[in-house]
């Protein structure tokens, strides 16, 4: 028998809702961003002049492309496996360089997305003639789980875009050693990490004044609306961020500025927030070379070498696997 106001909770989404929702402080989780709208406000945040993570990145892969290849190259060529590869624009960079230096070698992105595989598939053909690729559809444990059994060459194994800020330390230290453990001696891990900077300069890349980030931020809310018939009125939630520097932790929040009640009708729950109540939905952490080593080394991976741009603000790492001495 069903009571009257039961909340009903069906799928993963609904019972993250609720349990954020419910919570004080009440949070969402910033995976929620990436629906059609998330990920079309993402490319456009890639674009914004504050963003500077993506052309830091960009910058790296210029500027050390002769060396990034070197450490990627070996005799019976390697795999490049993606996690996260999305539109691809900025692996493009690093592939039509590894193709112009003739290196053998098969890209194989990984999304969870079939439909961004298919996009960045026919791109790639179209752009680099040439081109082995093999699209890997599935979360990334999955597909890591698959590809470790693929042993008979060079694994490269490539996080851009600081993907890895979005999860705090302990996550962080899980989600490397899981890549850790698909991995063999010899395979290497390349990772992107945004550097702790200017605390200004962290707080303008998350705080662009023409909204994007904060349309971003609140297209979670947008979907709660869309996808659980809710009320949210986005007019009465405002975007607000903050960056610690002792920590390296930048905190999204979306800020109630009334006190107002939310219905959501598809859970037959009503939410109710006082003024000034915030939503937590996001983490940028930035790091330094001490906390890479740290998180690495938690999860018997070691540092080999790093590339950086001009200005310091971004870093690549190459990763090992640790090899145990006794
Ligand atoms: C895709 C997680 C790296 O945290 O910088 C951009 C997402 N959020 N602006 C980041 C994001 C707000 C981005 N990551």
């Amino acid at each position: 028998m069903e009571t009257e106001n039961q909340t009903l909770l069906t799928t993963t989404f609904e019972e993250d809702v609720y349990n954020g929702l419910s919570s004080y402080p009440k949070y969402l989780y910033s995976k929620y961003f990436y629906d059609e709208i998330g990920d079309k406000l993402f490319q456009d945040i890639m674009a914004l002049p504050e963003y500077y993570l993506t052309n830091a990145e960009y910058d790296i892969f210029e500027l050390h492309k002769e060396a990034i290849t070197s450490a990627f190259a070996a005799p019976q060529g390697f795999d490049l496996i993606e996690l996260g590869a999305g539109d691809g624009k900025k692996t493009k960079v690093l592939l039509s360089h590894l193709l112009q230096q003739e290196m053998d070698f098969e890209y194989l992105p990984i999304d969870i997305s079939q439909n961004a595989l298919d996009k960045l598939e026919l791109a790639l053909h179209q752009e680099l003639p040439g081109i082995k690729v093999k699209p890997q559809q599935g979360t990334y444990f999955e597909v890591l789980d698959r590809l470790s059994k693929f042993n008979e060459r060079k694994k490269v194994i490539m996080v851009l875009g600081s993907n890895i800020g979005n999860l705090l330390h302990d996550r962080a230290i899980e989600f490397l050693r899981s890549i850790q453990e698909s991995m063999n001696a010899g395979d290497l891990l390349f990772m992107g990490f945004d550097q702790k900077k200017h605390p200004q300069t962290i707080l303008n890349a998350y705080n662009d004044p023409t909204g994007v980030t904060a349309a971003f931020n609140k297209n979670v809310l947008t979907r709660i609306n869309r996808e659980l018939d809710a009320n949210f009125d986005l007019e009465k939630f405002m975007h607000w961020e903050t960056y610690d520097p002792e920590s390296g932790t930048a905190k999204s929040y979306l800020v109630a500025t009334e006190a107002q009640k939310v219905g959501i009708k598809k859970m037959n729950l009503e939410i109710s927030f006082d003024q000034w109540e915030t939503i937590h939905t996001e983490i940028s952490q930035k790091y330094d070379d001490k906390v890479v080593r740290w998180l690495a080394s938690e999860a018997s991976l070691e540092i080999v070498r790093s590339f950086t741009d001009n200005d310091n603000y971004y870093k690549n790492y190459v990763f090992t696997k640790k090899l145990h001495c006794i």
